[in-house]
């Protein structure tokens, strides 16, 4: 049933992760695919939204791939920075608020993928950097599958899920937070210890995990991609630890299975 009420919210880039992740969750907001709308063109993308009028943006499209990001770094480019300059430049002509996602990469910006989200921060009216997973993620889904495998005691982190970055960015836009807000879970962890905690809410044996200096599973030199939680706490929104946000994501995952 669509709420007359609901603010007019456009979910761009809605077959992604996130976007689907908040196609499921708010299903009386409009999703955007890449089939009707590419942020790459700046015309099409002004028409677009001059015709929708939205009052809220969420941007979900990106190039993530960073292995493709290297390859194509002019590609990477025009989606990850040129694409959210069409969609800023947009939504100020419809009085609408961009809200823009980025990545821990940006705080650490070591490849073509970091540097193009660092660049793209200021666009967003909101932004929020986070390292978040779903049920995609190469450790949670190893561990899905019973899988054994090495996870660095070194490298340290506050991974949230698709689940509760939608709860909390709503809360963000509910208290008109602006500017680059970082978001994450309550403590800091190791990735060793952050797949134990997966372990036990998958109800995997957490004793296929080995703690070891540098992971596979990740493809870039060890460095922390700790969060800071101070901006979510300062609005007064609730944040999970990461047991809470991966029993949440886990239920979340069973019942919006296709
Ligand atoms: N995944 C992570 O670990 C992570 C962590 C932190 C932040 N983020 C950020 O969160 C956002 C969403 O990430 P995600 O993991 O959901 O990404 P994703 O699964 O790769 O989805 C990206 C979406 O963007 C669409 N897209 C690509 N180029 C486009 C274009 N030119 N015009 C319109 N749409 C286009 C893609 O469409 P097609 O499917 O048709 O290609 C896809 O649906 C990104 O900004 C990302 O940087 C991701």
């Amino acid at each position: 049933m669509q709420r007359l009420d609901a603010p007019t919210t456009l979910i761009i880039g809605a077959n992604g992760r996130l976007g689907t992740a908040f196609r499921r969750t708010w299903p009386q907001a409009s999703p955007v695919t890449r089939e009707v709308l590419d942020i790459t063109d700046e015309a099409a993308t002004r028409a677009y939204i001059m015709r929708a009028r939205p009052t809220v943006i969420l941007n979900c499209a990106a190039l993530t791939d960073q292995r493709t990001c290297e390859r194509n770094p002019d590609r990477a480019r025009s989606i990850n920075v040129d694409g959210v300059r069409h969609l800023r430049a947009a939504a100020d002509a419809v009085e609408a608020t961009l809200v823009h996602f980025s990545c821990d990469r940006a705080a650490n910006p070591v490849n073509v993928y970091g540097r193009t989200k660092l660049e793209s921060e200021p666009l967003g009216h909101l932004t929020i950097r986070a390292r978040i997973y779903d049920g995609s993620h190469p450790v949670w889904s190893a561990l899905s599958r019973q899988e054994s495998l090495g996870l660095s005691i070194k490298h340290w982190m506050n991974p949230i899920s698709t689940t509760s970055l939608v709860t909390i960015t709503f809360g963000l836009l509910n208290r008109s937070a602006r500017g680059l807000i970082e978001v994450g879970t309550r403590y800091r962890l190791s990735e060793y210890e952050v797949g134990r905690v997966w372990a036990s809410v998958l109800g995997t044996n957490p004793e296929l995990i080995t703690p070891v200096q540098r992971a596979k599973t990740d493809s870039l030199p060890t460095a922390d991609s700790v969060m800071s939680t101070l901006g979510v706490s300062r609005h007064n929104i609730y944040i999970p630890t990461l047991e809470e946000d991966a029993a949440l994501h886990r239920s979340w995952y069973i019942m919006n299975r296709d």
